[in-house]
């Protein structure tokens, strides 16, 4: 329902959302806007009866938990625009408005040779939400191409830069997923490429499927290809069937931790990291709360296999389940009329199961409106 109309901005009251997560769950906002251009913003944070109400930001919807009733006014961030800023000899620098696509911006810089990001094809969501989770997939962070972060102050309008360091990226992780952050809104993200691409083929299938495609390893669009390739076989499309991508983090145990898990689980499927240091009370770490630049080598968990172990592979829980074909997948069989509970219930009997069975806690990597 239209509720108020600002000089350039339509603003709808009691808006339904469940088209704009993908995990299509029922959601409505009290109010909802879409921004496409800054003066949109800057009128609405100058509105008296909008400017005191709480903001949401949303993007692709992709990485969402959305409760059945927002209060106050969602922002859905449509700003476009895509451009090579600068270049030198080592590096492109492209900046891309937060509203674009992300598979979009991978391939416009794969058809005008900006190689390098080729690994993060297909991860569905906006520019604008890549920074703050902090995206990830084939053994490429998009952590390692952000140069500046160029976000808007939503209390007073005025434009704030993040360079790379003050983003304080981690696994999954970034200075804009913490509260006190979220008056930030992203506008647009630059990155900064280097000219010598470094080919990230060891992860997972690549090299398999790019056998099998008969495609050429050294070239990116081609094993932007096989990615695309593998994503469509293992994830579920959530134009079919809702799903929000990886549901859980891997998480991250110290050796003595992996050690005793390995030895009871011989077939533990696990990666040797890097991360700043280790809290010895906890078996499960965040190098969010460390301050230490000591470096401990420490394991990543398959969060899939931990859960697939724990017998919840194509296992339902009312309208909500984990995929047939990829256990770390949290899939929504009832559409709209699913709500954030069940997804909530069925997260923590898995956190729970996970616990009794293994010992190690998971945590959603969705953020929960
Ligand atoms: N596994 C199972 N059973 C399952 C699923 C996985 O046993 O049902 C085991 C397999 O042995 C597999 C291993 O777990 O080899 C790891 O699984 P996979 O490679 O499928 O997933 P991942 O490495 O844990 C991460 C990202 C994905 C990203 C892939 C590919 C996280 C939480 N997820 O998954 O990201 O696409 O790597 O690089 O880091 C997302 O964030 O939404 C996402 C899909």
């Amino acid at each position: 329902m239209k509720s108020d109309s600002l000089s350039s901005n339509s603003i709808f009251f009691n808006f339904d959302l469940s088209s704009l997560n993908t995990l299509h769950l029922n959601s409505y906002a009290e109010y909802f806007v879409e921004i496409e251009n800054i003066e949109q913003l800057k009128v609405l944070t100058k509105n008296l009866k909008f400017r005191n109400m709480p903001w949401k930001i949303l993007g692709g919807g992709s990485n969402l938990v959305l409760p059945p009733k927002i209060n106050g006014l969602v922002l859905k961030i449509n700003n476009k625009g895509l451009k090579l800023v600068s270049e030198d000899n080592n590096f492109w620098y492209i900046n891309s408005s937060a509203g674009e696509i992300w598979n979009d911006l991978i391939q416009w810089t794969l058809m005008y040779g900006y190689f390098g990001l080729e690994n993060l094809s297909l991860i569905p969501g906006t520019v604008g939400a890549a920074p703050i989770q902090n995206i990830g997939a084939y053994g490429v962070e998009v952590k390692d191409f952000i140069w500046e972060v160029n976000c808007i102050d939503l209390k007073t309008g005025v434009e704030k830069k993040f360079t790379n360091s003050e983003c304080l990226f981690a696994y999954r992780d970034s200075i804009f997923k913490k509260m006190s952050h979220s008056h930030y809104l992203v506008w647009d993200v630059t990155f900064r490429i280097p000219k010598n691409n470094i080919l990230h083929l060891e992860y997972g299938d690549i090299r398999a499927e790019l056998k099998k495609l008969s495609l050429k390893e050294d070239f990116p669009p081609h094993i932007a290809q096989a990615i695309v390739n593998i994503r469509q076989k293992k994830l579920p499309d959530p134009r079919i069937i809702g799903n929000a991508g990886s549901f859980f983090k891997n998480p991250i145990v110290s050796k003595v931790v992996h050690n005793d898990l390995l030895k009871k689980y011989p077939n533990l499927v696990s990666y040797e990291v890097s991360v700043k240091s280790v809290k010895s009370d906890k078996s499960h770490i965040s190098d969010k709360e460390d301050n230490s630049e000591c470096k401990v080598n420490s394991y990543k968990l398959a969060a899939g296999w931990l859960i697939d172990q724990s017998g919840w592979k194509g296992k339902k829980l009312g309208l909500v389940g984990m995929f047939e074909k990829q256990a770390l997948v949290l899939v929504n069989y009832g559409g709209s009329i699913t709500t954030s509970n069940e997804v909530q219930k069925l997260a923590t009997e898995i956190i729970n199961d996970v616990k009794n069975k293994f010992g190690v806690q998971l945590e959603p990597e969705p953020i929960f409106w």
